[in-house]
Formats: C-alpha cells, structure tokens, sequence
C-alpha cells in the first residue's frame, strides 16, 4: 500500500488510474459498518437527566438496551433509584444518582462522579425539564426564573461540564438536548416562559454544535410534540377526554408514548446519526403540520 492512503478512521481512501491513462484520482469509499453496530452503545457511558419518569425514562430504558451503562439523574432520589433499578434487572448497567440540574455544584459532582467511578461520558441527554402553565400576565418573575434555571441554565451546566470531561478525554461524544415543538411553534397560551427556555435550547444547541464539532462532539435536539407522562397528566391534560381531544388534532391521531421520543434519541446517540450535528429532529406525529 502507498504512503498515505488506506484506511483511515471509517473511510478507506484508494487510488485508482483513470480509464484514459490522464493520470491517478483519489476515491474515498465508506467503510460498511454492521446495522448491529452503528446502533450499538456497548461500552459507552450515558448521562440521561430527569430519568426518574416520563419521556426521560424511556430514553434511559433504551440507551441501557444499546449497550450503554446509564446514569440515571433526577431531583428525585426516588423515582431515580427506581428506574436504575429496572435497567438492572434487564441485565444492563445502571447507576441513580440525585441532583438538581439547575444546581451547578451538583452537576460538577455528578459529571466528576460519573467520570471517576465510569471511566467518562460518552453521551449526554439533557431531558430534565418543566412546564408549568401560566399566563404572562400572572407570571411571577419567580416562576419565569425558575422554568429558565431549569430548562435552559440546566442544559448549560450539564453541557458545559460534560463536554470539558469530553474534551479532556478525547474521544468524542454526543449531546441530545430535549427540547419541544414549542421551541418552533407555541402550543398553547401560559407556556410563555417554558417556550423561551426551548426557543433558548434550540440557539444553544446550534452555537454549541459548532463549538464542539472540531472535538467530535455531535450535539443535536429533539423537539417531542405531545407525549403522555406523569408531568403531562400532573397539568391535567392526561384524563381520557383530554388525551382524545388532543390527539384529535395530532395528524398520526394520537398522542406520543415516551418510547416514541426514546427511539428518536438513540438515533441521535449512536452512530446513526454520525454525519448529523446542530439540528433539531421534531418526532410529533405530523402535530407541526396541523
Ligand atoms: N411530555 C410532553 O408532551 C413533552 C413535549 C415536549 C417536550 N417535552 C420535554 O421532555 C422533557 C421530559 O418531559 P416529561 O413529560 O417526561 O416530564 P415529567 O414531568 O413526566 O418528567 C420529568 C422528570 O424530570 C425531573 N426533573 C424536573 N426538574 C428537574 C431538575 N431540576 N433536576 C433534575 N431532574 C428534574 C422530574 O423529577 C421528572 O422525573 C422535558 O424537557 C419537557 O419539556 C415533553
């Protein structure tokens, strides 16, 4: 083989004479890498945050089936410990660890935790998030504040001391920020301040993106349309007349299950998704186009 060319990381480049003998080209080929393994997460470590319920725990349920061992983060120890629990007894590695993302002393012992006890991060899903509902012209400056600690200063800490670990290891990574369709289009009155903090993520998402990238860091976000989880069915949307008349107007005809958006997160996890970065992927049943 030449100097300088074979295979290199996932192309393999190749010389090959032109037909008209005019001289030689480079041909770079993609190497065909196994469905099985572009999928898989085996040995990676994966930080999925407010894992203890609802669509966050679906995606934690699914990274540990791919092979990653998952740190599942909540505020709640409970419900925490109790998902861990259930990856666990699947067979895969789990781990429950307590914390309030919008805390940053507690997100630098998590990722300094993960990374001592793990090895390092090698996927990060920024899922912790809350919605309360309240129109702006009663919204307290409190209730603003503490949607954007949570939503958008949380994506930040959990980011930023994610990816310094990324970095210092070198070895890549991916960042899956949750976000909304209210992060493109507001679905209802009283989510002003939950729709800043998505519309925040989204911007965030993008400018991060291009930060990391040089370090192989992908970052992307997935926008969910309306799912049924506790925090959904704790607003009072998730009784059996609320739930039709919702999906009523969802082109697919009904509403989201967690699994839904957790498929949709693997995707972006794993090497599926290799060539992807700065984007937002909408998994919402076709609600955008209603
Ligand atoms: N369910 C939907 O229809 C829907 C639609 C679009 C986007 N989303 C987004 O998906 C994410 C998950 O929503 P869900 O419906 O599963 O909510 P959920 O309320 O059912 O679950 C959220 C989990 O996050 C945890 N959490 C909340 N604040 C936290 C904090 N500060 N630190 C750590 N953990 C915290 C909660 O304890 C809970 O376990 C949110 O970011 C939400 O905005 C949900």
């Amino acid at each position: 083989m030449r100097r300088g060319f074979g295979v290199f990381g996932k192309v393999r480049v190749t010389r090959r004479a032109l037909q008209e003998g005019a001289g030689w080209y480079t041909v770079c080929m993609p190497m065909h890498t196994p469905l099985p393994d572009l999928i898989s997460l085996q040995g990676q470590v994966a930080v999925v945050t407010g894992a203890g319920r609802g669509i966050g725990r679906g995606i934690a349920v699914r990274l540990a089936e791919a092979g990653a061992a998952v740190v599942v983060v909540d505020r709640d120890e409970v419900e925490a410990a109790s998902v861990a629990d259930e990856i666990r007894g699947t067979g895969a590695a789990a781990h429950a660890v307590q914390a309030d993302v919008s805390d940053e002393a507690a997100v630098r012992s998590l990722v300094r935790a993960t990374c001592d006890d793990l090895g390092g991060i090698d996927v990060l899903v920024n899922n912790a998030g809350i919605f309360p509902s309240c129109p702006v012209l009663q919204m307290e400056t409190a209730d603003f504040d503490r949607v954007l600690a949570v939503n958008l200063r949380g994506v930040f800490l959990c980011t930023r001391e994610t990816a310094l670990a990324m970095v210092d290891r070198g070895r890549g990574g991916a960042i899956v920020n949750v976000t909304s369709i209210d992060a493109l289009h507001p679905s209802m009155v009283g989510l002003a301040h939950y729709d800043a903090s998505k519309h925040g993520v989204w911007g965030f998402t993008k400018n991060v993106a291009l930060e990391l990238a040089p370090h192989g860091i992908r970052v992307n976000a997935l926008a969910p349309g309306g799912v049924l989880t506790p925090g959904v069915a704790e607003m009072g949307a998730g009784s059996d007349e609320a739930v039709a008349a919702f999906a009523a107007g969802i082109p697919e005809g009904r509403m989201g299950d967690p699994d839904d958006i957790a498929r949709a997160a693997l995707f972006l996890a794993s090497d599926m998704s290799s060539y992807m970065t700065g984007t937002q992927v909408v998994v919402d049943g076709g609600a955008l186009l209603a």
